[in-house]
């Protein structure tokens, strides 16, 4: 099998990236360096993950007498390690912990940068071989340099965000990231451990065909949600409908390929949970970001994603997200919501 050694690798292209802008410092691409290296050890334990009952169940103590430590929590560790030995982070929250840890240290605290992140979404998948991710989202700090860093670094809208990103680790291994200047895609080689640029300068595509929904769900959502999901199921000559159903319940995997086909993903709040269940923070935010960069929309319903200004590290948002054409469909059938 020949292979192509020419393709770019993430370090290779974060660095042509920098020789963009001559005011960068490199910060921000020591950061995605470390993320990255987190990705391919999580990616490691990830495709162990069925060997566990001869390894060990996590949360037991494997044959050798070792620990073995939920993934999610191994994730954790692993995205907190890079990043508190890294030079570029000054502090990182987590959905893993209850509060944000800041790394007060006379490195960490010249650091411009905080870290959000979920560090294993879509938990539930990973007995039975689902696709899963990691999600994380990056923002410039606006406490003191040289001081630590504080609550108000994390609690900033999504639009100030500066690069956003997934790890999916499904039949391939990839890292997107985004940041203004476009959304780029990278592919785990695993026989030279590298990410190499394998989806450059993504694109949403304007309309598609994928709805992405918990229908199980669908007498528990509002009158607008259930129009549009009538619509998504019906022949609609302007749209081309009905569309295609698709949810494997990896958000992460969800957005990813309706991200390259084309398609909406909601987790719209219902009756008993108005707002929903997914993170503003380190779930809706980065995909939010991610997904307008490639020419999409995201909102909560009432207004964009990237406007609201949290007000808790852990806090819930109703969801849409998505082709920009299917977003507005959406936002016409959520209407009926506002009267
Ligand atoms: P978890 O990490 O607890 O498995 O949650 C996954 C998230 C998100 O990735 C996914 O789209 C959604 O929850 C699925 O939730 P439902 O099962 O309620 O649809």
């Amino acid at each position: 099998m020949s292979i192509n050694r020419q393709v770019l690798t993430l370090d290779e292209f974060t660095l042509q990236q920098l020789r963009n802008i001559p005011t960068a410092t490199g910060e921000l691409s020591r950061l995605l360096r470390d993320i990255g290296l987190a990705a391919k050890r999580i990616n490691v334990e990830v495709n162990k993950a069925g060997l566990v009952d001869i390894l060990g169940d996590y949360g037991t103590t494997n044959i050798q007498g070792e620990e073995v430590k939920k993934l999610d929590i191994y994730a954790n560790n692993q995205l907190i390690g890079v990043l508190k030995h890294g030079i570029s982070c000054a502090g990182i929250g987590s959905e893993e912990m209850d509060e944000i840890e800041i790394f007060d240290d006379e490195v960490s605290n010249q650091s411009k940068y905080v870290c959000l992140f979920d560090p294993l979404d879509g938990s539930s998948n990973i007995d039975v071989n689902v696709s899963i991710g990691t999600i994380f989202g990056i923002y410039k700090r606006v406490s003191e340099i040289g001081k630590p860093c504080k609550m108000e670094d994390f609690l900033q809208p999504g639009v100030k965000q500066v690069a956003a990103g997934y790890i999916v680790y499904g039949s391939s291994t990839m890292l997107v990231y985004a940041t203004r200047r476009g959304v780029n895609g990278f592919t785990l080689d695993p026989q030279i451990g590298e990410f190499c640029l394998s989806h450059p300068n993504i694109q949403c595509p304007s309309s598609g065909k994928i709805y992405s929904v918990n229908h199980g769900n669908f007498f528990q959502y509002s009158e607008g949600v259930r129009k549009y999901i009538n619509n998504c199921q019906n022949k609609n000559k302007t749209t081309g409908g009905p569309y295609t159903q698709r949810y494997i319940g990896s958000m992460v995997a969800d957005v990813h390929r309706n991200l390259i086909k084309g398609g909406i993903f909601t987790y719209p709040g219902t009756i008993d949970k108005p707002k929903g269940k997914l993170r503003l923070l380190y779930e809706c935010n980065p995909f939010a970001f991610i997904v307008e960069v490639a020419g999409g929309k995201a909102t909560n319903g009432k207004e964009r994603i990237l406007d609201i200004k949290p007000t808790e590290l852990h806090q819930r948002s109703p969801f849409f997200v998505g082709s920009s054409n299917m977003m507005a469909e959406l936002e016409e059938c959520l209407l009926l919501d506002n009267k």
